[in-house]
């Protein structure tokens, strides 16, 4: 039987075990001919030139000839077993100036130079997760992966003085303590292969929440949106994802979750139910937690909380673009209404680029709003109701001897006669009355008081509304 420490324990494990692999895609390997600016690995008798004011590290695997090569002033070459260049074997007839390809700008928080999967067996199979931008870029949890048989240089600039990752492979070797690693980074090679103002600091335990862990990267989005360029959008009310930098047609699905949810787990599940249908097999699903802020009643900030999102986006375009999305938004909140329960979820609802949504979720805000607004509306029908019937009791209204409204010194001074069953109070003090002929009138009722939106006196409740209209109420009819 578990003890509660092991069963602890094996929930980390599991948790520690969803942590994503990022994979950096450019490499500066000799043998990849979109490292030439000819396009192809020079031969012969090329002339292979090197920028001389660059650094860069070049991985080699094969046998080269070249006539003649232009080296950088700091740089290196890895060079595997069997690797080499020969000189000369051309000929001697001076062949074609072959550049390699300046690497310099490569950056970390390019969210096209990443790729993403969920072991390091998917990476290698090719089977990649798509993701918002803010999480294309390793996010603090992630493992960092740099092809095996590569050299590579990254520029790590960024407005933060270190980027917080899990653990970071290079040339087949996984670092994942910090002192080993700034040890690498100070080796020649290390030294080569990443450059910038920031560094990396390895030790993040992993994201030890099974309902996923927040990215991260929010601090950098700007950073991070400026290497995106954003296409136009064709659908009627296009839709930006938490942490993505373009607008996008399709949908969006948003779950509340509580404890059992496990986002590994359900991200399984979509890609086993859903993504394997031939209507769906275009889909890129990106799912994910985020943090979204949100506005009570529309107006104020209330803590944001955080919530699962999932960006479904399909291929197509014109006016179609985000219909097959949206169906299966519609499939993922059905199968969540029937399965939440085990699945750890609260409640789902989606948008869609089409200006459609889950009729729950929409109806939740605008029913908050339009209950606050019935609220106030009988409280303050109740008070109308009570000083109505106050009136309606207290003075015989026909006999008020002046009742034409513009003329309000007549009527105050019907207050004044008192011959009417006590003090009167016309309770309102309407800003349409012509008050320098009031005051001194009565004296007693618009006195220091008469600022006040609301005060008491003996003979009654004060209100200054400015949008009560005396001619829709009879209590002087
Ligand atoms: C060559 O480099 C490009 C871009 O840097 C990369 O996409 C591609 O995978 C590389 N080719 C190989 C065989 O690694």
């Amino acid at each position: 039987m578990l003890k509660i420490p092991d069963v602890l324990f094996l929930l980390c494990a599991l948790g520690a075990a969803d942590a994503v692999y990022k994979q950096w895609i450019p490499d500066t390997n000799y043998e990849n001919e979109t490292n030439w600016d000819k396009g192809s690995v020079p031969i012969g008798n090329d002339r292979v030139q090197f920028s001389a004011s660059r650094k860069v590290s070049v991985y080699v695997e094969t046998v080269h000839s070249v006539q003649e090569m232009r080296l950088p002033v700091d740089g290196e070459f890895i060079l595997t077993s069997g690797a080499g260049f020969s000189v000369g074997a051309g000929g001697y007839k001076p062949g074609a100036v072959v550049k390699f390809k300046d690497v310099e700008s490569l950056q970390w928080f390019d969210p096209a130079l990443w790729q993403a999967a969920s072991t390091a067996d998917d990476l290698e199979k090719g089977r990649f997760l798509f993701s918002v931008h803010e999480e294309s870029v390793p996010c603090r949890y992630d493992n960092v992966v740099f092809k095996a048989h590569s050299s590579f240089r990254v520029d790590l600039s960024s407005n933060r003085p270190s980027v917080p990752v899990q653990s970071v492979s290079v040339l087949g070797k996984t670092f994942r303590s910090n002192s080993e690693f700034s040890r690498y980074l100070g080796s020649p090679s290390g030294r080569l292969q990443f450059h910038g103002s920031s560094s990396i600091s390895l030790g993040s335990s992993g994201c030890s929440d099974v309902s996923g862990c927040e990215c991260g990267n929010a601090a950098s989005l700007e950073k991070i949106c400026g290497h995106v360029e954003c296409s136009s959008v064709t659908c009627k009310k296009p839709l930006r994802p938490v942490g993505h930098c373009c607008d996008v047609c399709g949908a969006i699905v948003t779950l509340q979750y509580v404890p059992g949810f496990n986002l590994e787990t359900y991200r399984q599940r979509l890609m086993h139910i859903f993504l394997g249908l031939t209507p769906y097999k275009s889909i890129q699903l990106g799912i994910s937690k985020v943090e979204k802020s949100r506005w009570f009643l529309g107006v104020f900030p209330r803590q944001g909380a955080a919530e699962i999102q999932i960006v479904l986006m399909d291929g197509e375009t014109g006016h179609k673009a985000g219909m097959v999305a949206e169906a299966l938004a519609r499939d993922i909140l059905k199968d969540a209404q029937s399965a939440g329960s085990n699945l750890g979820i609260a409640e789902a609802e989606f948008q869609a680029s089409s200006g459609s949504s889950s009729s729950h979720g929409s109806g939740r805000d605008t029913g908050m709003v339009l209950g606050t607004i019935f609220g106030v509306l009988i409280v303050v029908g109740g008070v109308f109701l009570l000083v109505f019937l106050y009136y309606r009791g207290a003075i015989k209204v026909p006999s008020l001897p002046t009742i034409t409204m513009p003329s309000l010194s007549s009527l105050k001074r019907s207050s004044e006669i008192g011959d009417l069953g006590g003090p009167m109070d016309h309770g309102f003090d309407n800003p349409m009355f012509d008050k320098p002929t009031v005051i001194p009138a009565v004296p007693g009722l618009y006195g220091a008081e008469n600022a006040n939106s609301i005060s008491l006196t003996q003979s009654g409740v004060h209100f200054v509304n400015p949008a009560y209209d005396d001619s829709e109420t009879d209590f002087n009819a």
